[in-house]
């Protein structure tokens, strides 16, 4: 399909919705493709068509009435992760084609169902990660051969505790609505890797706990009113936004959640030790690859600082990515170290955000294949929801198989 002939609309008009994709859209001038805006928060779907600036998108509440937009053919899904797999259903069922963001869905049998459901449909993943000028790097790097063949990944996401925090404020920190951290945030890193080592994981190995968001030290419900206000450094006014949180429109956390929460309850200042929340803080995953390369993984939310680090340790060389020093250090076998420093790029998640909508919507150049499919999108989420798995049994969880039954095309009735 042309550019021409697209015609967007988008469901989830909160944090990634706006600040991810309306914003980036609206940067590569591709603002005026989307025509309808659906979000059950009346308040947010609103905020979000004032910001789009156009004034012919039409706004729905209710997603069977905004499926059904005259002349809509693509749909981007940016809704929490738990409601992906019946959305992405939902439109194709009408014969649209979706962009999905990560992770796919919560779970391995929503994934098959969505998968099963696309038929002839166009289903691509957001995968943002593999848009970052680091990554974008990395992968010419890898493919260029110089450090042979991997046996060994070693890969890490230290999640600031303002960061971090962040996630136990909303939904994110029910599993039921997340899947958990690994899968939620997990799957950007798993899928770099599997897309970097060209190769799809085998078996998986999980230990995983909650270790610092512990509900003996909630205070209160949520911050709004907490007696606990002048001693909690997890403490925010949505008055004054999330420090940590990156939003370039002025109150954004006042005008999309606090002035929306009256609608549907929706808080986003839960307290972060709530004692309803039942996901993990801390994470070791062992991945084995179906080519052989063994990879580690772990991920903390309460770190003194930022940083997602990746090292692909090859027979001939080691190159180890720092987002933190944003750069790739390579060294070979003779202990020769190069380094090299990757320059900064604007916008949302250091340029990532912008390559990807240029990508999705806009004939560019290939940017190392990044472009994902709901195949990728299975893959990653694979991993994470086998190590759930794995935390929960205690023993090492074979990843199940795609087969032919998804091949883009096949009959919805076909056997899964
Ligand atoms: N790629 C990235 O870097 C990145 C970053 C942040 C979030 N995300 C993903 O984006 C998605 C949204 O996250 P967010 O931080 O914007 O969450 P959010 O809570 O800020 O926004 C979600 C929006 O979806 C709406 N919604 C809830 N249920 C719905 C339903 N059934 N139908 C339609 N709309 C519904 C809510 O009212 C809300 O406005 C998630 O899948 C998340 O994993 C990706």
């Amino acid at each position: 399909m042309t550019i021409e002939k697209v015609r967007i609309g988008l469901i989830g008009c909160g944090h990634r919705g706006i600040i991810g994709f309306l914003q980036s859209l609206r940067h590569i001038k591709r603002a005026e493709h989307v025509v309808a805006l659906c979000d059950p928060n009346p308040t947010r779907v609103e905020f979000a068509r004032q910001y789009l600036g156009t004034t012919d998108c039409k706004c729905y509440t209710h997603v069977d009435e905004f499926l059904k937009h005259p002349g809509l053919n693509t749909v981007i899904v940016t809704t929490p992760d738990c409601t992906h797999r019946d959305l992405v259903v939902r439109a194709f069922d009408l014969g649209l084609d979706v962009v999905c963001e990560k992770p796919m869905a919560t779970t391995i049998a929503d994934a098959r169902d969505m998968l099963q459901a696309r038929g002839d449909r166009r289903f691509r993943m957001a995968f943002n990660f593999r848009y970052h000028p680091l990554m974008q790097r990395t992968k010419e790097i890898l493919q260029s051969g110089v450090a042979g063949r991997i046996l060994h990944v070693d890969s890490t996401d230290v999640v600031s505790w303002q960061h971090g925090g962040d996630y136990f404020r909303r939904w994110h920190a029910r599993r039921e609505k997340s899947g958990g951290l690994l899968v939620h945030k997990g799957t950007h890193t798993f899928d770099a890797i599997n897309w970097c080592l060209e190769d799809r994981p085998a078996s998986v190995f999980a230990k995983g706990a909650k270790l610092f968001y512990t509900p003996d030290q909630q205070q209160g419900e949520r911050c709004k009113g907490c007696k606990a206000k002048d001693i909690c450094r997890f403490y925010v006014d949505l008055n004054h936004d999330v420090p940590g949180q990156t939003a370039e429109i002025p109150d954004f956390y006042r005008r999309i959640y606090l002035e929306a929460e009256h609608h549907d309850n929706y808080l986003r200042d839960t307290c972060v030790f709530h004692r309803d929340n039942d996901i993990c803080d801390t994470h070791n995953v062992s991945i084995r690859y179906q080519g052989g390369t063994l990879c580690n993984y772990s991920a903390i939310f309460y770190a003194a600082y930022e940083e997602r680090r990746i090292a692909f340790q090859g027979t001939d060389a080691r190159i180890e990515v720092s987002k933190r020093n944003h750069n790739i250090r390579i060294v070979d076998a003779a202990g020769k170290e190069d380094i090299i420093t990757i320059p900064k790029a604007t916008g949302g998640h250091g340029g990532a955000d912008v390559a990807l909508m240029q990508s999705l919507f806009e004939t560019g150049p290939s940017r190392q294949g990044a472009s994902a499919t709901a195949e990728d999108g299975y893959w990653s989420l694979a991993i994470a929801a086998c190590a759930n798995e794995s935390i929960a049994s205690g023993e090492d969880i074979a990843v199940p198989p795609l087969d032919n039954a998804f091949k883009i095309g096949s009959n919805r009735s076909a056997q899964v």
